[in-house]
Formats: structure tokens, sequence, C-alpha cells
């Protein structure tokens, strides 16, 4: 089966939610905290998450929806799932930092099968679906060849729970930055993942992930030829918000670092 169709309704749906999310740039948006922690939520992510869902909703009504905003507690596993960060990086979105994107993901029975991740202020596009490689705009991308950790460039986040528990991923920040050429922490996760498939980091690690955050960018990683995993090499639980992405030929050197922290 193709998945191309769906590609395509992805690649539009995410250029729309980009409209949004540019008109919204340049205005004075509402910015709500949703809860401890500075986690934040502004009228255009609740504006992009409910154009896309009615959109979603009226091609495929059949599909089901998993919407950061929205308070749905669908099985990942159940049928054809859409899987939607309207803003991934609304920290960064707030201040007017240029690290935003929407992340659209489908998964059917738990699998990704297409994901797209769009920076509509940057105006770049990453995309992939499974069997048909990733693409960066109309390009076919590919994982870098680095394959030494020292000479590779990282990036990480912490999760809005960092003040509150010591699994706040600052040991493993130390430890990765004093062995590889560099950790980035830009605040946006879909597109640190994108990173990774288009060859402009080595590697990404995170946990406190959620699967909005992933869904799109896992399949941008492996289509591109690279590698996903839990840190200690094993599947992905996407439940558990625990990931590894590399460019493959650096994730052993990854996972013994960790190990270590
Ligand atoms: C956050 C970003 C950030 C990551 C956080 C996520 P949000 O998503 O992806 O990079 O470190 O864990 O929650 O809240 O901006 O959609
Ligand atoms: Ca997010
Ligand atoms: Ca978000």
């Amino acid at each position: 089966m193709t998945y191309k169709p769906l590609l395509e309704f992805a690649l539009e749906a995410a250029r729309e939610a980009g409209q949004i999310i540019r008109q919204g740039w340049n205005t004075s948006f509402q910015i709500f905290e949703k809860g401890e922690g500075g986690d934040l939520v502004t009228e255009i992510d609740l504006a992009v998450e409910s154009a896309l869902f009615k959109k979603i909703g009226a091609k495929f009504p059949t599909h089901h929806l998993l919407g950061e905003e929205s308070a749905g507690n669908v099985p990942l596993d159940e049928g054809y799932l859409w899987v939607i960060d309207p803003v991934d990086g609304t920290t960064n979105f707030s201040h007017h930092f240029p690290f935003v994107a929407v992340s659209i993901g489908l998964l059917y029975l738990g699998q990704p099968i297409v994901g797209v991740v769009y920076n509509p202020i940057l105006e770049e596009l990453f995309s992939a679906m499974k069997g048909g490689g990733a693409y960066f705009q109309e390009k076919k991308c590919h994982v870098s060849t680095i394959n030494a950790l020292p000479k590779s460039l990282l990036a990480t986040g912490f999760a809005y729970d960092r003040r509150g528990t010591e699994d706040n991923n600052y040991r493993q920040f130390c430890h990765l930055t004093q062995v590889s050429q560099g950790v980035r922490r830009a605040g946006c996760a879909s597109i640190d993942l994108a990173y990774v498939a288009a060859g402009r980091l080595e590697g990404y690690w995170e946990r406190g992930l959620k699967p909005w955050d992933i869904a799109a960018g896992m399949l941008l990683v492996t289509e591109a030829g690279g590698k996903i995993s839990s840190y200690e090499g094993g599947p992905v639980e996407m439940a558990t918000g625990r990931i590894l992405a590399s460019n493959g030929l650096v994730h052993q050197e990854l996972i013994d670092e960790l190990k270590k922290c």
C-alpha cells in the first residue's frame, strides 16, 4: 500500500497550520499557563489544533485524533491515529524565538506511517512516509556520516517537570557536553529530530516527551537512515517519553555514555 495520498494530505494540513502560526506570530496573542513548571499554551496553539482536527475529521471521519491541547486519551495502537502538536516550541513562540513547528504524525496500529514537521517561521519543511524516505523541502535527506562522538553535535531538552525531579537530565547534559562537540537545547523536540534526519545533528536524546512531540520526528529519523531507540538501545516506548535518536553511527557511543550518568 502507498501512503502517498496520506502524506500529501498531511503536507497540505501542515501548510495550512503554518499559515495560522505565521499570521499569529506578529499579533499580540494571548498566552496562558497550563499547569506548574511554565508549561504554556497560546491562543494560536488552540486555533491550529482546532483547524487540524476539523480538516482531518472532515476527510477521514473514521480516523482517531490525539492532540496536545485536547484532553483525549486514545490508545496509541488504535487504527489510524493522527498525533498532533499544533505548536511544538510554545515557549519559543511566546518569545518570538523562531524554533517552532507544527508536528503531524500518522500512526497505523501504533506504527508511524507518515510524519511532517514544518517550521513556518524559517519556512523549513521535513516529511517522511514509511518506506518512502525522508525529505527536507522537496529533496531527499539523509542522516550525517560522522562516526565518532567527539566530532558530533547533539541536542537535548528538559521537560516541564525538571524542577521537581532528580531525573531532570542535567547530569546527562553536562556529561554529553564534555564528550561531544556540543549540545544544543533549542526547545522544540520535533525540530531536534528533524535536524538529526537532515544531517544537521548527529544525535538527540530527551526524557519526559509525549507522543505528539515525537510521532512525526521518529519516522523522519528512521526514513533518513538513522536510528531510534530507548536510552538502553531497546525499542522506543512512546508512552514513557524517553528517546535516543542518532545517525546510527554514534548510537552505541551515546548509549554507553548515557549509561555512565
Ligand atoms: C516541548 C518542546 C521542548 C521539549 C519539551 C516539550 P511544547 O513541547 O518540544 O523542546 O524539551 O519537553 O514539551 O510544550 O513546546 O509543545
Ligand atoms: Ca511539544
Ligand atoms: Ca505544543
